[in-house]
């Protein structure tokens, strides 16, 4: 008989997650208490920056998103097939660019962490960087081309995994929160949604940076995320002032997008589930772009606004089982969560079917939070 699973959250873990184990023959509900992918995977940039945003204390992180990147253009491949539309990969490349004698400095570090793991990078110095990339500042001082980085449109990406999810037989109930997990002798067995058991085999919480708060958690399975706001912008490139690439500036980053818009993103920002768009969030977005790619003074404004990070404690994501048996959670993915669906959703989907936490998603554990000193 199929399994039959319980997703509860539809962003683009949820819904990677779900396709994964819809295409593996299981009967998976997924209940998003809005409208699916709309929160943080809507708001993101699209960059699936495994190399630079590398940091030398997360190498766990990093094994993650090399993983992750190497199984991005298949799995692209599949979903494409599978819903019929195209997701906007780009292999391009980033450049991380420093603007003065301090970011060079900066830079070096990052630089070395990426030799020191074998990442395909190159360094610049300004010349080269500006030859690369013209529109950038005569004050760009240096500059690092990650060669592997990659982008997607993560909008159209969600768009593709609702479809693809639905095709394989999955059932996707948007404006349905879930009220609690059902959690008896030690298992669970479901979750109440608008009144109405559903059961389930096997309960994932993988609802972002509402992931904590899910009623019917027991303490000891409650992840602990928080939501970091990130603010954004869109700008309208003109035709003779065209970004060609991803820029990582000292406190911007720019994704140009294949209809001619400009993603100016993002702030980090502890503020709650607060996601009103300020006039000093867009301030130190803008000048932070204006800064480093001068030409974005003269770009017409087109959209703002703010996602919620699902953030843990130590920035990587919560993955795997939990003291209740047939309960596990994926969430908490920060920065990273479109980089790191595809890798979640194939390692959620052994886990759940075999029983078995792979070595890549082992440091992973929920429980590592439960730790203490001495
Ligand atoms: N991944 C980029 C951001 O979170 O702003």
């Amino acid at each position: 008989m199929e399994k039959r699973i319980l997703v509860v959250g539809g962003g683009v873990i949820g819904l990677a997650t779900g396709w994964e184990l819809a295409r593996r023959g299981c009967a998976v509900r997924i209940c998003e208490r809005g409208k699916a992918g709309r929160e943080a995977s809507w708001a993101a940039a699209g960059m699936l920056s495994a190399l630079a945003e590398v940091h030398f204390e997360e190498q766990d992180l990093l094994r993650l998103g090399l993983e992750s990147a190497a199984i991005y253009p298949g799995w692209v491949e599949e979903l494409e097939e599978a819903s019929g539309l195209t997701v906007g990969y780009r292999t391009d490349g980033t450049l991380i660019v420093a603007l003065d004698r301090d970011d060079a400095r900066n830079l070096e570090h990052r630089f070395q962490t990426q030799k020191h793991f074998d990442l395909q990078v190159r360094w610049l110095d300004g010349p080269e960087a500006r030859e690369m990339e013209p529109l950038l500042s005569p004050r760009v001082t240096a500059g690092v081309w990650c060669l592997d980085d990659r982008h997607v449109d993560n909008r159209r990406l969600i768009e593709a995994l609702v479809v693809a999810f639905c095709k394989a037989g999955g059932e996707l109930a948007e404006e349905t929160p879930v009220e609690r997990v059902e959690i008896r002798d030690g298992k669970a067995t479901g979750a109440w949604a608008q009144g109405e058991l559903l059961e389930a085999e096997a309960v994932v919480v993988a609802a972002g940076c509402w992931s904590g708060s899910i009623g019917g958690l027991p303490e000891a399975c409650r992840p602990p995320v928080r939501p970091v706001k990130g603010q954004m912008v869109a700008l309208r490139m003109t035709q003779e002032a065209r970004l060609r690439n991803v820029v990582h500036a000292p406190d911007a980053y720019l994704v140009p997008k294949e209809d001619g818009c400009l993603f100016v993103g993002a702030t980090c920002e502890e503020m709650g589930f607060d996601t009103q768009i300020t006039a000093g969030g867009l301030y130190e977005l803008l000048r932070g772009a204006w800064e480093a790619v001068p030409a974005v003074y003269d770009y017409p404004m087109v959209e703002t606004w703010a996602g919620l990070r699902p953030a843990s404690r130590d920035h990587a994501p919560i993955l795997g089982k939990t003291p209740v048996e047939n309960l596990f959670v994926a969430t908490g993915h920060f920065r990273k969560g479109i980089l790191l669906a595809p890798v979640t959703a194939r390692e959620m989907a052994a886990l759940i079917l075999s029983g078995k936490t792979s070595d890549l998603i082992a440091p992973m554990r929920l429980e590592r939070f439960g730790r203490r000193l001495g």
